[in-house]
């Protein structure tokens, strides 16, 4: 099936915004939020360039006020027509190791990348649920299969949680021709990354997007993209001790 018209949360850069480009060049019609809506005008601009036929909707949106969450996805529906696809991608990482003075940065994670998504994947499945059709994609992360250090602490449980989440709703969704898909992606340049000099198997964004738009459109239930090494490297991750974990954080 053809999901022609698709939602982007956190669009304003990154995989969001790369991943909005690369819609807008296979023709899909586009609903593009995130708080930094400048960015969002500019992209809209770059794509009218890049294929006039596309319709690209963009609002200001900050997940983390709820009732907004709400009112936006209504009102990108009623922009679009409907909405066949909406990807919970906004999201942040920031963090330090608990009880370092750090719980403001940790707490604002864990809302943003979990409490933000419950609301996002609620105010999706309302408007999939009242048309009866619909594709719920979530970016999680590699960093979803164990625990990890320092930054990445919360940051890896807020995606545990958010891969849970979703695999629940899919389970929910059993019998029913509304699908839900957990995208794990490996590290992918972006800004969420931008000061952190070593990363392993790191790609560029143009990559990193390419596998995960491949991987949505099968719309199974998981994926670890790009497919090499993360598949692999997640079967690894899961039976690595401890002390091997401390060295990729
Ligand atoms: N890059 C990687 O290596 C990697 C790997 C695994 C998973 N991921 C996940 O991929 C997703 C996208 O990250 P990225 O790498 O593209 O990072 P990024 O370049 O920092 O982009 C994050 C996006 O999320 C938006 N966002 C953050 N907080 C928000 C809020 N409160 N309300 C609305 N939008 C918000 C930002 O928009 P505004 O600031 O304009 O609001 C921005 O568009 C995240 O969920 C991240 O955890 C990334």
């Amino acid at each position: 099936m053809s999901r022609q018209n698709i939602l982007i949360t956190g669009a304003s850069s990154g995989l969001g915004y790369t991943m909005a480009k690369m819609y807008a060049e296979q023709g899909r019609n586009l609903a593009l939020c995130a708080r930094r809506v400048e960015r969002l005008e500019e992209l809209r601009d770059e794509i009218a360039k890049l294929n006039p036929d596309v319709k690209v909707a963009v609002r200001s949106l900050d997940v983390n006020d709820h009732d907004q969450v709400f009112e936006v996805f209504k009102a990108f529906a009623d922009d679009l027509g409907h909405i066949d696809r909406v990807i919970v991608n906004a999201g942040m990482g920031k963090g330090a190791s608990l009880g370092t003075g750090y719980f403001h940065a940790n707490k604002q994670t864990a809302i943003t990348n979990f409490v933000s998504a419950i609301a996002q994947c609620e105010a999706a499945l309302e408007l999939f649920r009242a048309q009866n059709h619909g594709h719920l994609v979530t970016i999680s992360s590699v960093s979803a299969v164990r625990g990890f250090r320092r930054a990445m602490t919360v940051y890896a449980a807020t995606k545990a949680a958010l891969s849970n989440l979703t695999e629940g709703i899919r389970i929910d969704l059993i019998g029913t021709p509304i699908k839900a898909t957990t995208i794990h992606p490996g590290f992918i340049r972006s800004e969420i990354n931008e000061k952190v000099k070593t990363v392993p198997f790191i790609v560029d964004t143009e990559t990193g997007c390419k596998s995960i738009l491949k991987a949505i459109e099968k719309e199974g239930a998981s994926y670890y993209v790009p497919g090499w090494p993360w598949e692999l490297m997640c079967r690894i991750m899961k039976i690595m001790p401890i002390g091997m974990l401390k060295k990729m954080s």
